[in-house]
């Protein structure tokens, strides 16, 4: 059989939401490399750069030093969380939810740039927290990244925590680090109910997480996977487009609209 075009691919995807009662779409660093956020395992990938040792939780806890690097990450890849936007892949994610066409989106990613894009905050489910936010291990106390941004813009180069000396650490799953508990089983849960699963942008190598679409797999689901390098699942996906997730998104939602007759 001749390798379907990129349309034919598009207009497939594009099917298989008109048709879909329930889409969960499972995202990974990817989707976000177009708002200029690196991702971990591409080309340019951010574990290309730095070591993921120095980014186990027990790392962090235990090593000043460890701690002090990781602080100086963003600055050293140029990024202030206040600043980063939401790119065409997000604002597609979106468009399906107000088309009625989004269950949910089971996200890798710490940068909240679904719910910037307009995805209502109960159809986000973080598998990896959330980088707006930094938290004292010991007291629970809770700063926006904006806040600690401040501080180190100002010179801090270790944080402390007001309230109890304890350590700061941002309010992501580090490696060893468990993923939280109530958005692991409520992703289980959507996974194993919807009938369309679009994976974009996630080399689906890292677990628990990218169990998520096996688990929509096995429970019959379509597999949608769009990404520009490999993935774990690649041979499961009934639909494959390796292209960039912002202008397939945007094309896939397009004909989405037309499908439905929606503006
Ligand atoms: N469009 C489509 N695919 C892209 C794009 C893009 N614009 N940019 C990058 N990709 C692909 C890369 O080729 C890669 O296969 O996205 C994939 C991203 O994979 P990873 O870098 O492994 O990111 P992710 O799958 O999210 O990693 C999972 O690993 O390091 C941990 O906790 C971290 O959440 C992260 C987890
Ligand atoms: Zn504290």
């Amino acid at each position: 059989m001749s390798e379907k075009t990129r349309e034919e691919l598009i207009e497939e995807v594009a099917d298989l939401i008109a048709n879909a009662k329930r889409v969960m779409v499972f995202t990974g660093a990817g989707i976000s490399t177009e708002s200029g956020i690196p991702d971990f395992r591409g080309p340019d990938g951010l574990w290309t750069k730095v070591d993921p040792n120095d980014f186990t939780y027990q790392k962090f806890v235990s090593d000043k030093e460890a701690r002090k690097r990781l602080w100086q990450l963003n600055r050293y890849m140029g990024l202030t969380w206040k600043d980063i936007e939401p790119n065409l892949a997000h604002y597609a994610v979106a468009e399906m939810d107000k088309m009625g066409k989004l269950d949910c989106v089971i996200t890798q990613n710490v940068d909240g740039l679904h719910q910037k894009a307009g995805v209502p905050d109960d159809k986000v489910i973080q598998l990896h927290g959330n980088m707006q936010w930094v938290k004292c291990i010991d007291c629970g106390v809770r700063h926006s990244y904006e806040e600690v941004e401040r501080w180190l813009e100002a010179g801090a180069e270790d944080l402390e925590c007001v309230q109890c000396g304890g350590i700061l650490k941002p309010d992501a799953v580090f490696f060893g680090e468990a993923m939280p508990v109530h958005e692991t089983m409520e992703a289980e849960r959507r996974s194993s109910q919807c009938d369309l699963c679009i994976v974009i942008g996630s080399s689906l190598v890292v677990y628990p997480a990218a169990l998520m679409p096996q688990y929509a797999l096995q429970s019959g689901a379509k597999i949608v996977i769009i990404n520009d390098g490999e993935t774990g699942m690649d041979r499961a996906a009934d639909v494959r487009i390796w292209d960039k997730a912002g202008e397939v998104m945007s094309e896939v939602v397009k004909k989405v609209k037309s499908k439905l007759g929606v503006d």
